[in-house]
């Protein structure tokens, strides 16, 4: 176990593509669009709160679900990479239960998972997390959320960003509210598509926020 974790730190981060408009001496990058905080953000402290969410410090066993290696950068709407950003992540475990006390959702919940996790960007902009992909979860009687992970961007002087990234392919983002409630545009920009790279199932999800002038 010890030696998967290290191998998982010491990995690199491929920098990848924003969403780029305009000639290459003018390029700006679309904000990523703000969804909603939800009612879980995390309210308990935890004794592991760093980016590898499948390993929970004390754990015996690791999580329950399929490993995911999330990746991107932090942008600027100037597609500069903004290091020193404070990226949180958190959602629910596999079967589609959060951590949170107002989490009325029968499901159980997965000792070994770390629910939530956070980094700080590296020079150029980049953060990697590994995490499972969270089980659908009832938003309402007639309405289940996709599986999806909730991201918070933050450093001083820019403007804080609250969204939420997808999994491309999953039949409930078609019914989503939350999700349709974007442009296809917007939506392209937080629906990620998982591929094998070097045996790990990851997904690149760069983020633009908005520098404040
Ligand atoms: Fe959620």
């Amino acid at each position: 176990m010890k030696e998967t974790r290290r191998k998982f730190f010491k990995s690199g981060i491929i920098a990848g593509t924003g969403l780029l408009i305009g000639n290459s001496t003018s390029a700006s990058c679309i904000i990523t669009p703000a969804q909603t905080e939800g009612p879980f953000y995390p309210i308990d402290d935890q004794l592991d709160t760093d980016t590898d969410l499948v390993f929970k410090k004390g754990a015996s066993k690791r999580a329950r679900g399929k490993v995911v290696y999330i990746k991107g950068r932090i942008l600027d709407q100037d597609c500069k990479p903004v290091p020193n950003a404070l990226v949180e992540i958190w959602q629910a475990c596999e079967s589609g239960k959060y951590n949170h006390p107002n989490d009325p959702n029968p499901a159980s919940l997965d000792p070994n998972f770390q629910y939530w996790g956070k980094t700080i960007t590296n020079k150029k902009g980049q953060y990697l997390f590994r995490t499972i992909i969270p089980g659908a979860y009832p938003a309402t009687s007639t309405w289940k959320r996709p599986p999806h992970i909730h991201f918070k961007i933050s450093i001083r002087g820019y403007e804080e960003l609250v969204t939420q990234m997808y999994f491309k392919g999953e039949s409930l983002n078609q019914n989503d509210k939350i999700l349709q409630s974007l442009s296809d545009l917007e939506k392209r920009n937080v629906i990620v598509n998982f591929k094998k790279i070097k045996k790990r199932l990851t997904g690149k999800f760069d983020i633009t926020i908005n520098k404040i002038f």
